[in-house]
């Protein structure tokens, strides 16, 4: 049951320049040179400045702030007691190759609504029923630890602190350790308290709204994900000397299970992906045949069975392919997430909300995966997409119009301030 907006309310927005000139300042931490992209891969030395600038942006506001065990960061806004907050926020690490508004326009956004309503506030004209609150979400692109979204899978419940703390990267670092390194591995407790509610924004990272030239995206649900490495074992040997018919070839072996990926995506048609993200061969040199191949494998779809039926059949085919070149192998599961459909009740409010702004919108599932997608385990929960120019996002080019920034966070506003006067039964 959610009641009606006030006036006052409704003539609330966010600023503009405000929002953008952070996205920018926080973009300069991890800049990659020539780009206007970004890198700052989880718990590295750019992770630990971005997040010092975005806890001073909290402390600022006044916030009260939580830092727990996997350095999960949330700030709350003080004088509502032990009240469930009408909690937002995403993640501010990057891939290698990154922009400046994959995840960061969550957390952004998020403060900026906040700062709106605190400033509301003081004017002494909003009543508020719940508490605001905005958080970052450790590790949520999972390019350094896997699996991605490991800060809110561990806030939730879904996987041990104690586990957390023991991932390792492929260079052999820690999460523990890293955590202690950059001074966030903080004291608040896990699993941490559900929130009343949870509502991210975010850009769309595909083309869909850019083409259909609608503002906002009302975001149903989650693709599932599911990420495999394979390590394929075969003999290293001289290129010029050894006669294909007696080699164990992985490097040949992984061409296939990459073409084989393709083909499967194919066959099973939309919303069916396949990628081949990361390949290394040892030692990877012209003229020797590798001893070793890791690659690794994504692969999505909204239906589970349908991802299900994907993941055998692949299977099936890396073990023949193997067995073809007398190449061994060795199956890692990375990450392993099922489809996730949000509450309906939020995703109406984010329909409502843009629909009350006059921002034309769509419903659309999401291809990529975040935080919002955990928080649906312990409370109701959607998402808002705003648009991604030319679709382009885990790379350098990675845009975002102002104004459609703009639009996306009064979005948000307009739909924390509406999940605060909501009350789920
Ligand atoms: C996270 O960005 C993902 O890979 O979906
Ligand atoms: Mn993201
Ligand atoms: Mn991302």
């Amino acid at each position: 049951m959610t009641e009606p907006a006030t006036d006052i309310e409704r003539a609330l927005g966010v600023d503009r320049g405000r929002l953008v000139s952070r996205l920018m300042a926080l973009g300069e931490i991890g800049a990659i040179d020539g780009t206007t992209g970004c890198a700052r891969l989880a718990l590295t030395d750019e992770d630990r400045s971005g997040r010092d600038l975005v806890v001073t942006w909290m402390r600022d506001l006044g916030l009260d702030i939580s830092i727990d065990g996997i350095g999960n960061v949330i700030a709350t806004m003080p004088g509502f007691g032990a009240t469930p907050p009408v909690m937002t926020g995403s993640h501010i690490d990057t891939v290698s190759t990154g922009g400046r508004y994959d995840g960061n326009l969550g957390v952004l956004g998020g403060l900026e609504v906040i700062e709106t309503v605190i400033a509301a506030r003081e004017r002494g004209d909003l009543e508020l029923a719940r508490p605001l609150a905005v958080g970052f979400f450790t590790d949520e692109e999972g390019a350094r630890f896997q699996p991605d979204m490991l800060g809110s899978l561990v806030y939730v419940g879904g996987m041990a602190i104690e586990d957390a703390l023991l991932i390792e990267d492929s260079d052999g670092a820690v999460v523990g350790e890293e955590l202690v390194r950059i001074g966030y591995a903080g004291p608040a407790p896990l699993p941490g308290p559900a929130p009343h509610a949870f509502v991210e924004l975010h850009i769309e990272q595909g083309p869909v709204l850019e083409d259909e030239d609608i503002t906002i995206g009302v975001v149903v649900g989650v693709q599932g994900i599911s990420w495999t490495e394979l390590t394929l074992n075969g003999q290293s040997c001289h290129a010029g000397t050894t006669p294909m018919r007696l080699r164990r070839d992985p490097g040949y072996v992984a061409a296939r299970i990459a073409t084989q990926v393709r083909e499967l995506a194919d066959e099973f048609g939309e919303p069916q992906v396949g990628t081949i993200g990361a390949v290394t061969l040892v030692p990877n040199l012209v003229n020797v045949v590798p001893s070793t191949a890791t690659i690794t494998v994504d692969l999505r779809n909204t239906d589970e069975a349908t991802l299900q039926r994907a993941e055998t059949k692949f299977r099936e085919f890396v073990a023949l392919a193997a067995e073809a070149e007398g190449v061994g192998v060795e199956t890692r599961t990375l990450a392993r997430f099922e489809p996730v459909d949000f509450d309906p009740r939020v995703i109406d409010i984010v329909e409502t909300a843009a629909n009350d702004l006059g921002l034309s919108s769509r419903r659309m599932p999401s291809g990529a995966g975040h935080d919002a997608q955990m928080f649906a385990r312990v409370c109701p929960t959607a998402m808002i997409f705003t648009k991604s120019v030319n679709g382009i996002s885990h790379n350098v080019t990675e845009f975002t119009e102002p104004a459609d920034l703009e639009a996306g966070a009064n979005v948000l506003l307009s739909t924390m301030l509406a999940l605060a006067r909501t009350e789920f039964v």
